[in-house]
């Protein structure tokens, strides 16, 4: 069987683990940017992908280049914000993904969520201003309607802070070797 893991990552974090994970798999890796349609060489494909107001950062793009996925197998993983513990929030990143990719992908994919990272100092003018917009919407909430998203940004907003756990892949790497 042959792999591949693809990444869509904006400032580093999903890539940081997409790396990792190949590291510690030994399978090539390649942002989505980088792949065509070369795609349909590969058996096991592994897509990590930052969450982005609930899209994954290019998984439909690489998803769509995809001919026929019979006898594939698809893992997608998520890196967000926001807490994968929390149920309600990984119902929310489920759903959102369930609109991103066809049924079909959907029922077969094994879906993992990691938590990633930010750096206020680091974001583009577009990406901060969405921030400032949606702080600006959560921050007055009470805090028995937050959701762990709105938390997640509450408690970073304008701030540095790193999630990665690399012990979170290992979840990943026994779904690969399954
Ligand atoms: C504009 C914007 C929107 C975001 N939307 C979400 C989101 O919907 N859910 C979430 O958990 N995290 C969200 N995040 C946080 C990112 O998913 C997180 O920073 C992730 O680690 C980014 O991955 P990257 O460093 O690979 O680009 C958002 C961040 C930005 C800047």
């Amino acid at each position: 069987m042959n792999s591949i893991i693809v990444y869509g990552s904006h400032y580093g974090t999903t890539k940081r683990y997409a790396e990792e994970l190949s590291k510690r798999t030994n399978i090539k890796v390649i942002s989505f940017k980088k792949i065509n349609q070369q795609i349909n060489e590969y058996d096991n494909i592994i897509y990590l992908g930052g969450l982005y107001a609930g899209g994954v950062l290019g998984m439909s793009k690489t998803i769509k280049k995809l001919n026929n996925i019979l006898n594939k197998k698809i893992i997608i993983v998520t890196v967000g914000l926001s807490d994968p513990m929390d149920e309600v929030n990984k119902n929310n990143i489920r759903n959102n993904i369930k609109k991103q990719v066809s049924k079909e992908i959907f029922e077969k994919a094994k879906i993992f969520h990691l938590r990633g990272g930010i750096d206020y100092s680091k974001l583009n003018f577009t990406h901060k201003t969405m921030m400032k917009l949606l702080y600006n919407a959560v921050k007055n909430l009470p805090e028995e309607k937050q959701t762990a998203e709105d938390r997640a940004m509450i408690e970073t907003y304008n701030k540095k802070v790193n999630f990665i756990d690399f012990s979170d892949l290992d979840k990943i790497i026994n779904e690969v070797q399954k």
